[in-house]
C-alpha cells in the first residue's frame, strides 16, 4: 500500500520525508519519490525499488535544506512499478506537485479532456491526470483574474516567497474545483512554488492525517511517518482539506470551503505499535482492515451493476476451469468453485499445486487455469503454472504482489488489491482472493449470457463492507469469550456443508498454524462415516450453520455431536436458531461467508494469543514458501 509524508517546518524537510518513508516501509512498496523547493523552482526526485536508491539519487543533489517537501511510497495497482509512474507527479507547467494515495475512478474522462486541451501525460497514472486538473483549473483563475496563464507570469513569480499569501487562495480554488471532480478515493498533498510556505492536502474514502508539532506540521497517511517528532493528531474525515504551514493550519470543506474546528488527538502507542496501528500484531490489523479491503477488491471492477474485468476480455470462455493452489488459497479456489459452477455453469475442478505438478495431468481442451497465490512466489504453484504454460495453456494468475513471478508468467493477472499482509498466517488475501474469484463466476456469467443474478449479488457485496465493520468488534468479543472456554481443546473438528465446506477448512488451517492445536476440517455430511468416532466431551467442534438450503442438515449434524456428548461452537446468522447452548451469531446477509472468514481468523487470533503463541510468526513458517 502506499504512503504519504509532507512536511513544513523549522527543519531540513527532505532528510526527515526520507526517514518518515522509511517507517511507512512496512506497507510494501515498490517504488518511491519526493519533492521539494529549490531557490523556488519544483525539484522531483524519483526511483525504482527500495528507498536506498531514492536515497542515493537525493544525496547527489544540493539542497537538502529545503523547509517543505512530500514523498510517497508507491505499492503500484495500476501502471508498471517503473520510476515514471512514481510520485510525485507534476503538472505539465510545473505549477505543482502531488502525491496520491486511492484511485480517481473517473481519470480517463478527465485526462480525455485535458488531452484534447493539449496536455501531454508521461505516466500511466490517475495521479498525473489529477495535477493537471489542478493546474488546468488554475489556469482557468489566473486567465480570469490575470488575464495570463500560469507560464506567462514567471517574472512575478520570481518574487513570490516573500508574498506567499498572494496566490493561495488561487490556488486553493483551483485544488477545490478539481477535487470535486475527481470521483473515486484520494488522500492527496500538494507542493507548489506558487504557495512556498504551504502546503494543501484532502481526503476521501483514504486515510490523511495532520501531525501536530511546534513550529511544524506533518501530513501522512499513516501515522509512524511522524510519530518520533509528534503525537497530536488531527484526523482529516472524507471531502475535508487543510491548509497548513509552519505556523498554522486550518481544516475546511472542500465543497462549501468553510474552516472546520477539529479536535486534536493524542496517540497512546509507540514506534513499534504504530506500524500495527496500534494493533498488538499485524494479523489482527489485517483482519480488522477486511472491510476496507472488500471495497478495495471492487475498485474500478463494476460498471453499471456489472462486472468488468478487461484483463480477460481477449481469452475465449473456457469450456472447463483447473484452479491450482497451496494453502489458504487453495481453500479460496474451492470455496469459488461453488460459484463458478452455479453462476458461470463452467465445470471446475481444483487441486493442491504440490501434488498437480508431479502427477501426469491431462487437461481438458479449452480448459483455463487458474493459479491463485497471495505471494505469487509459492514453489509448488509457480511449478504447476510453468508446466501449464509449457503445455500451452492459458492461465490466469490471481495474486496479490503486483509484479511477482505468478503475475509476471501468466498469461493474465487478477490483483486482489488487498494491500501487503504481513502476518505469516493469511486473512485478509484470503477474502479479497474470495471477492476476485466471485467476479470472475460473475463475469463469465455474464459472458455466457446466462441468467445469472449479477445486479443482486452485486448489491450484496457492495453492502458488506458496512456489515463486516459493524459486527467485527462484536465478533471479536465473542471470539474471546470462546477461546477462552476451549483452550482446553487438543483437537477441533471444524465442519461445513456447501460453500462453508472450504470455510472449515480454512477454519481448521487457522487454528492449528496459530494456536498449534490439532484441528480437521470436514464436511459436515462426511463426519458420520468415521470421523465421529473420535467425538467425546474433550473434542469439540466448530461449525458452520449458515441460513441456506444445507441448514437442517447441518442442523442434524450438530445434533449427531451432541448426542455423542461432543461440544459445538455453532456459528450462524441472525434470524435462525440452534438446539445449542454455544451459538455465534452473524449479521443475515446472502453472502454469509464474508462474515464468517473473519469471525474465525479472530478465534484462531484469540486462542493463540490466549495460549501465547507467537501469533505473527509462528513457529517453522514462511510467509512466502518458496521451496517444494
Ligand atoms: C495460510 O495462512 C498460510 N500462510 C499458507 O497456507 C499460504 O496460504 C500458502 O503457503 C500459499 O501461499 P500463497 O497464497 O502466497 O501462494
Amino acid at each position: 500500500m502506499c504512503g504519504i509524508i509532507g512536511y513544513c517546518g523549522h527543519r531540513p524537510a527532505v532528510p526527515l520525508v526520507l526517514e518518515g518513508l522509511k517507517r511507512l516501509e512496512y506497507r510494501g512498496y515498490d517504488s518511491a519519490g519526493l519533492a521539494f523547493l529549490q531557490l523556488n523552482k519544483l525539484e522531483v526526485i524519483r526511483s525504482e525499488g527500495k528507498l536506498c536508491n531514492l536515497e542515493e539519487k537525493v544525496a547527489k543533489t544540493a539542497n537538502t535544506f529545503a523547509p517543505i517537501s512530500i514523498g510517497h511510497t508507491r505499492w503500484a495497482t495500476h501502471g508498471l512499478p517503473v520510476e515514471r509512474n512514481s510520485h510525485p507527479h507534476k503538472s505539465n507547467n510545473n505549477a505543482l506537485a502531488i502525491v496520491h494515495n486511492g484511485i480517481i475512478e473517473n481519470f480517463q474522462e478527465l485526462k480525455d479532456e485535458l488531452l484534447q486541451k493539449g496536455y501531454v501525460f508521461y505516466s500511466d497514472t490517475d495521479t498525473e491526470v489529477l495535477a493537471n486538473l489542478i493546474s488546468d483549473e488554475l489556469d482557468a483563475l489566473f486567465a480570469a483574474k490575470f488575464s495570463k496563464k500560469y507560464e506567462q507570469m514567471q517574472a512575478e513569480l520570481e518574487s513570490i516567497s516573500q508574498n506567499s499569501l498572494q496566490y493561495l487562495p488561487y490556488m486553493e480554488e483551483a485544488f477545490r474545483n478539481a477535487l470535486k471532480r475527481a470521483h473515486g478515493a484520494y488522500a492527496v498533498v500538494l507542493l507548489s512554488p506558487l504557495i512556498p510556505q504551504h502546503l494543501l492536502a484532502a481526503r476521501l474514502s483514504a486515510p490523511l492525517l495532520l501531525g501536530i508539532g511546534i513550529g511544524e506540521y506533518f501530513i501522512a497517511s499513516d501515522v509512524p511517518a511522524f510519530l518520533p517528532y509528534t503525537r497530536d493528531v488531527v484526523f482529516l474525515d472524507d471531502n475535508e482539506y487543510v491548509v497548513l504551514s509552519a505556523s498554522s493550519y486550518a481544516v475546511k470543506n472542500i465543497y462549501v470551503g468553510e474552516e472546520i474546528a477539529k479536535t486534536v488527538h493524542h496517540i497512546p502507542w509507540d514506534l513499534q505499535g504504530a506500524a500495527k496501528d496500534g494493533y498488538k500484531h499485524f494479523m489482527l490489523k489485517e483482519i480488522m482492515e477486511q472491510p476496507r479491503v472488500l471495497q478495495d477488491c471492487l475498485v474500478g471492477r463494476l460498471q453499471d451493476d456489472m462486472v468488468c474485468l478487461p484483463e480477460l476480455d481477449t481469452l475465449a470462455v473456457p469450456d472447463s476451469i483447473r484452479i491450482i493452489a497451496c494453502g489458504t488459497s487453495y481453500n479460496a479456489g474451492l470455496w469459488s468453485q461453488y460459484y463458478l459452477e452455479q453462476f458461470a455453469e463452467i465445470p471446475v475442478t481444483v487441486e493442491i499445486a504440490s501434488e498437480f505438478r508431479y502427477r501426469k495431468p491431462i487437461l481438458n481442451k479449452n480448459e483455463l487455469v487458474v493459479v491463485i497465490s497471495q505471494s505469487g512466489e509459492t514453489a509448488d504453484t509457480l511449478g504447476a503454472l510453468r508446466l501449464c504454460r509449457e503445455k500451452d495453456y492459458p492461465v490466469l494468475g490471481i495474486c496479490n504482489v503486483l509484479g511477482s513471478s505468478v503475475a509476471r508468467e501468466a498469461t493474465v493477472s487478477l490483483y486482489t488489491q488487498a494491500g501487503p499482509e504481513i502476518s505469516v498466517a493469511s486473512t485478509k488475501a484470503m477474502l479479497s482472493q474470495m471477492v476476485v474469484l466471485l467476479l470472475l463466476a460473475l463475469y463469465y456469467g455474464q459472458r455466457k449470457k446466462l441468467a445469472c443474478p449479477v445486479r443482486e449479488v452485486l448489491r450484496e457485496l457492495k453492502a458488506l463492507p458496512e456489515i463486516l465493520e459493524n459486527a467485527l468488534p462484536k465478533m471479536r468479543d465473542k471470539a474471546k469469550e470462546f477461546a477462552f472456554q476451549y483452550a482446553f481443546a487438543k483437537s477441533f473438528f471444524y465442519l461445513g456443508r456447501g460453500i462453508a465446506y472450504s470455510l472449515a477448512l480454512e477454519g481448521a488451517l487457522k487454528l492449528k498454524e496459530l494456536s498449534y492445536i490439532h484441528a480437521e476440517g470436514y464436511a459436515t455430511g462426511e463426519i458420520k462415516h468415521g470421523p465421529i468416532a473420535l467425538i467425546d466431551p474433550d473434542f469439540p467442534t466448530f461449525a458452520l450453520a449458515f441460513d441456506d438450503e444445507n441448514f437442517s442438515k447441518v442442523r442434524s449434524g450438530i445434533q449427531e455431536i451432541k448426542s455423542r456428548q461432543g461440544r459445538v461452537i455453532s456459528l450462524l446468522q441472525e434470524g435462525t436458531t440452534l438446539e445449542n447452548e454455544d451459538l455465534w451469531y452473524i449479521p443475515k446477509t446472502k453472502l454469509p461467508e464474508f462474515i464468517a472468514l473473519p469471525a474465525m481468523q479472530l478465534f484462531s487470533y484469540e486462542m493463540a494469543d490466549y495460549l501465547g503463541k507467537d501469533v505473527d510468526q509462528p513457529r517453522n513458517l514462511a510467509k512466502s514458501v518458496t521451496v517444494e
